[in-house]
């Protein structure tokens, strides 16, 4: 058996067609564009690269980008200030703080101070709260595209077994949050969960977030099931190469044997995180104006 591939990316592309047209119909409604602010503190290459396309996939969605930029040394209570700014300026309906922070910064007291109807990412314990009772609120950006892929490819959700296998605050938690409100049966589980294959081989979905490159094996997998893989980690460069190749918390080509439907790195689960939070950056904005979101759009 060959697993089909889900295109994240495709999805993706899709779905932030669909927010710039929404984008465009709020700017007509509200006499204004839908604004998502990211802070940057410092220089890691890596950060730098998200958030230079976080700020084009913003404007390409018809949605204003400010981008804040401050310098390794920022002092927390600057920080705090910005944030603050930002939480009283109209023009701003998201704001998204790039993590990590330097170690001088505590991420925690950061995330707490950004209005939690402003937290585009998800992350303050107000959205975390509010995810576990069923309120509405925000949720993470990954996991929302997970599910969104998930239920493209299954529909229904209801009484199949999910397994998480990861439990950061980030992604494990929440997933297992949102697969739960789909009526799935979840089994959340971690490093120190015993007989872990065992436990992966009962899932009809799987949801990779574990952050070790291809640790899910072909026979940890029931033959048909879905897999969904959040990892992106780097292996060590081949002979003569300068970069060594990117890969999934699943180990692809064997899972694609015996899998359903999978997720490939790159081009799943990554580029939907961007596209969903433009899209929460929309859901921000038309809460903030008192503007009905068009029915089923996104
Ligand atoms: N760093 C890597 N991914 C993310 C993300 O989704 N949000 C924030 N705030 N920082 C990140």
């Amino acid at each position: 058996m060959t697993a089909e591939i889900i295109d994240g990316k495709a999805f993706a592309l899709s779905l932030r067609e669909r927010v710039g047209e929404v984008a465009a119909a709020f700017e007509a409604k509200a006499g204004r564009k839908a604004g998502l602010a990211v802070v940057l503190v410092g220089e890691d290459p890596a950060s730098q690269v998200y958030v230079r396309s976080k700020g084009k996939a913003t404007l390409a969605a018809n949605m204003l980008s400010f981008e804040h930029k401050l310098p390794v040394d920022t002092a927390e209570a600057d920080l705090l200030a910005l944030v603050e700014k930002l939480n009283n300026d109209p023009s701003v309906d998201g704001i998204l703080v790039q993590l990590p922070l330097p170690s001088h910064v505590d991420e925690q007291t950061v995330i707490a101070a950004i209005s939690p109807d402003k937290d585009v990412d998800g992350f303050h314990v107000t959205n975390a709260g509010r995810l576990a009772v069923g309120q509405e609120g925000f949720v993470p950006c990954t996991p929302l595209g997970c599910i969104m892929l998930l239920t493209d490819r299954l529909g229904d959700l209801s009484g199949l077994d999910a397994v998480v296998v990861g439990r950061s605050n980030i992604v494990g938690k929440p997933m297992a949050q949102l697969l739960v409100q789909q009526n799935a049966t979840v089994t959340l589980a971690h490093s120190r969960t015993k007989n872990l294959p065992e436990v992966v081989r009962r899932a009809d979905i799987v949801i990779a977030a574990v952050g070790r490159a291809e640790m899910v094996k072909a026979d940890w997998l029931k033959p048909g099931a879905t897999v969904i893989d959040v990892g992106i980690n780097r292996l060590p460069p081949a002979d003569g190469a300068e970069k060594g190749k990117l890969v999934g918390d699943v180990a692809f080509a064997e899972a694609s044997e015996v899998a359903g439907a999978i997720t490939p790195v790159p081009g799943g689960v990554g580029p939907m995180t961007i596209a969903v939070l433009l899209r929460n950056t929309l859901v921000a904005a038309h809460r903030n104006e008192g503007i009905a979101m068009p029915d089923g759009a996104l």
